[in-house]
């Protein structure tokens, strides 16, 4: 089904627009620059996860008159992180509620000064209770936040639920859980802040989201729009981990900036990183599914569980995300969906590509083969026959209008990865054999773009300018952090103006210079940035006509000419637009009904796992990846997209497990923590089917999120076929494989007697 391309640089694998100076190590990430006499900071943290600060002091052998020192007290404006809820404290102030919650803040001129600094700040605590379970916190005996831990919580109904159970031919119930994971971008969090009275706050830093930043600086130091300047600097992956997190970070640098009269940079190391900034929601999720003889589903119960940590962050929109993917991409007519995110009182979780839907999908798609299971049908087959189709609503009552290819990507995914003769293949092994395999299989969808009426809220600007040395620059704020933003809206806009791929440049992501196109998250760039960048040129073409004498058909170097002409007349050649919804969205923010989203990206996953039964280990020896995204628009780079976030997946399945001590990360290093290296990662089998979105930038809908939706259910799948055991539970490691196998054994042993 793919599109006869008749595009020229949208398709093509043209070289990544900022590859060259990251291949020549011209790039610069944050730790490269120094400022002239740039100071380094430091934080103090607290070593208890909850409890009243009852006193701080300075032990004598450090000479603090060499410090800039920085406490609550010193915030000129609110004590307050700008993300959803005023809940999260720039430092604390009085009452710390996770380990490693920041405190005070230090700076030096030699960095090699603070680590025996942070030693010597004496703090002392009356320790409260702390939460550290879902289950605690739903109990409410104590509240660690507001009155009842409830951090939020949607309900979403669809038809009868109640009704529908006494037809019902089976009922099959499952809980299923998945833990924290870690970002492991490879280039830890880092700014460097400058502060002057005249000129405000300037920060540069590795981030995704430069006016999320902006505003929590504003918020912090009370300063009008004009003396807050932040610059995104080359970064090294974020993952969602640099969505919010760095508007903590960038108002500790620039409160010491304030205080020390230096530049301030604030680099963590990995240690510091990994236990003090956010990770992905926990979860635990029940369901309790009604189907016919057939396999048909006839009501879903569904009630969802986060773990949010300390403060909301983004709890409540990772939740919502959550509560979305809940019910896969199948067709229900009764659905009673409860999703509540609790607090706890470890460091606060926040975005992690996915956003909530991997913990949903983990246990729609492992729920789906135990259905098979429970009623005898094979679990490709209870898929199809589920499937929602071209007309058929979601749980949100969303009418599917855009095509739906379920079956065609499903089929696909059976061919590629010749699922069936392997099945068969496996099933033949020697019995005796301590290695068995299995394949596993999961389908999903991922909506793009902000939720619900996100999109129209955010009422994001971009757009093109034309520069007098012959250059378009692509103005947005959206950010590359090695997924390939610069180059996609660079493709976007080379073709829509008919010019060189070169003649396309991205203007610095810096708020001083570019305008507020909204954060790069939510797998939006491609769809929702790229069709403004489109509608932008689209835009400025017809300017050009109307006013600059441009023709029908023109080459690049009258393109240029008419620019130069425009230039004369109004002084500048800029072309902004806003976004614009697609006809006919309409969502209930109330009723969690309507148009959810207004595209999604649908896919099929299969994974082949070999489960050693001496060593407990599980390996994923071959994955298959098919999905419809709409218009590719780099094949190459979206493939890696596809290819990253599965690596990420296997890690979240098999691989990457954070180890709680009290409240803190007991692994927080990179030999303790384990994510899947070259060697763990298999051979990825990445296809796109194509149907080009008409709202989307040339066709595009959002990938970078979808890919780390289906390997954890995939897996788990392949492990319950290689080895006749369901397990719901990951990171599932070599121990947990072991407990299990091993609960499972002398039952069958015990049946052979
Ligand atoms: Mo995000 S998890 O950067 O939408």
């Amino acid at each position: 089904m793919s599109t006869p391309s008749t595009t020229r640089i949208v398709g093509a694998n043209v070289p990544r627009k900022e590859g060259v100076d990251k291949l020549l190590g011209r790039a610069c990430y944050v730790d490269d620059i120094d400022r002239d006499g740039m100071w380094h900071g430091a934080t103090v943290r607290s070593s208890i996860p909850r409890g009243l600060i009852r006193s701080i002091a300075f032990d004598r052998r450090i000479d603090w008159s060499e410090f800039a020192i920085v406490t609550a007290a010193d915030i000129p404006g609110e004590n307050c992180i700008q993300l959803i809820v005023a809940d999260q404290p720039c430092l604390a102030d009085g009452k710390v509620n996770h380990c490693e919650e920041a405190i005070l803040l230090l700076a030096h001129p030699d960095k090699h000064k603070l680590r025996e600094a942070v030693g010597a700040v004496q703090i002392e605590y009356e320790p409260l209770q702390p939460i550290f379970t879902i289950e605690e916190s739903e109990r409410q005996d104590v509240a660690v936040w507001g009155a009842d831990n409830l951090l939020k919580s949607f309900l979403l109904e669809k038809g009868d639920v109640d009704s529908a159970w006494a037809h019902a031919a089976r009922i099959i119930e499952g809980e299923y859980r998945t833990g924290a994971q870690e970002h492991l971008y490879i280039e830890n969090q880092g700014v460097i802040a400058e502060y002057s009275a005249e000129s405000g706050v300037t920060v540069w830093g590795s981030l995704q989201c430069p006016y999320y930043v902006f505003k929590a600086l504003r918020a912090v130091f009370d300063l009008p729009e004009d003396k807050v300047r932040v610059i995104q600097t080359e970064t090294g992956g974020a993952f969602g981990g640099k969505e919010d997190y760095p508007s903590t970070l960038a108002c500790h640098a620039a409160l010491l900036a304030m205080k020390s009269g230096h530049p301030v940079k604030m680099v963590y190391d990995r240690m510091e990183d990994l236990a003090a900034t956010t990770k992905r929601h926990p979860s635990c999720v029940r369901h309790r599914t009604a189907v016919d003889r057939n396999g048909k589903l006839l009501a879903m119960e569904i009630d969802l569980a986060a773990d949010g940590g300390a403060y909301a962050t983004l709890s409540s929109t990772v939740l919502s995300r959550a509560t979305l993917h809940s019910t896969g991409p199948y067709v229900c007519p009764n659905i009673r969906l409860h999703a509540r995110s609790w607090a706890t009182n470890y460091v606060p979780y926040g975005a992690f590509r996915g956003f909530g839907a991997p913990q949903a999908i983990f246990a729609m798609e492992r729920h789906m083969d135990e259905i098979a299971a429970a009623i005898g049908i094979d679990p490709i087959e209870l898929r199809r026959r589920n499937f929602l189709h071209v007309g058929d609503t979601n749980a949100t009552e969303q009418l599917m209008r855009e095509p739906v290819i379920l079956d065609q990507l499903l089929d696909r995914a059976l061919k590629e990865s010749d699922y069936h003769a392997r099945r068969a293949q496996f099933a033949r092994e020697n019995p005796a054999s301590p290695v068995k395999r299995g394949m596993g299989i999961a389908a999903f969808y991922h909506g793009s773009g902000f939720t619900g009426s996100g999109e129209v809220y955010l009422n994001s600007l971009g757009g093109i300018d034309v520069m007098p040395d012959g250059k378009v620059r692509v103005l947005v704020s959206n950010t590359e952090f090695g997924q390939g933003t610069n180059t996609i809206l660079t493709q976007i806009a080379a073709e829509a103006l008919g010019i060189d791929y070169a003649d396309v440049t991205m203007a610095a992501p810096d708020t001083g210079v570019v305008p507020n196109s909204g954060p790069t998250v939510a797998s939006r760039t491609s769809m929702v940035i790229g069709r403004i960048i489109e509608r932008a040129c689209s835009q400025l073409l017809e300017l050009l006509r109307e006013h600059a004498g441009l023709g029908a058909t023109y080459t690049p170097a009258e393109f240029f000419a008419a620019c130069e002409r425009y230039r004369a007349l109004h002084g500048e050649v800029v072309s902004l637009c806003r976004y614009e919804a697609p006809p006919g969205i309409v969502w209930d923010d109330q009723r969690y009904h309507g148009e959810a989203y207004g595209a999604y990206a649908w896919a099929v996953y299969v994974a082949q796992v070999a489960v050693d039964t001496v060593t407990y280990s599980a390996e994923v020896e071959d994955f298959w990846a098919v999905q419809e995204v709409g218009r590719v628009l780099h094949p190459v780079l979206a493939a890696g997209q596809i290819e990253g976030g599965i690596a990420q997946g296997i890690g979240y399945a098999l691989y990457e497990k954070v180890v709680w001590q009290d409240g803190r990360m007991a692994n927080n290093q990179m030999t303790n923590y384990i994510m899947p290296t070259a060697e763990d990662v298999p051979p990825i089998h990445v296809s796109f089917e194509e149907i080009p979105f008409q709202f989307g930038g040339f066709g595009a809908k959002g990938l970078g999120e979808l890919p780390h939706d289906g390997p954890a259910p995939a897996i788990l799948n392949a492990i319950r076929d290689a080895t006749g055991v369901a397990f719901n539970s990951i990171p599932l490691l070599p121990e947990d494989l072991y407990l299990g196998l091993a609960a499972a054994q002398p039952a069958e042993e015990t049946a052979a007697r």
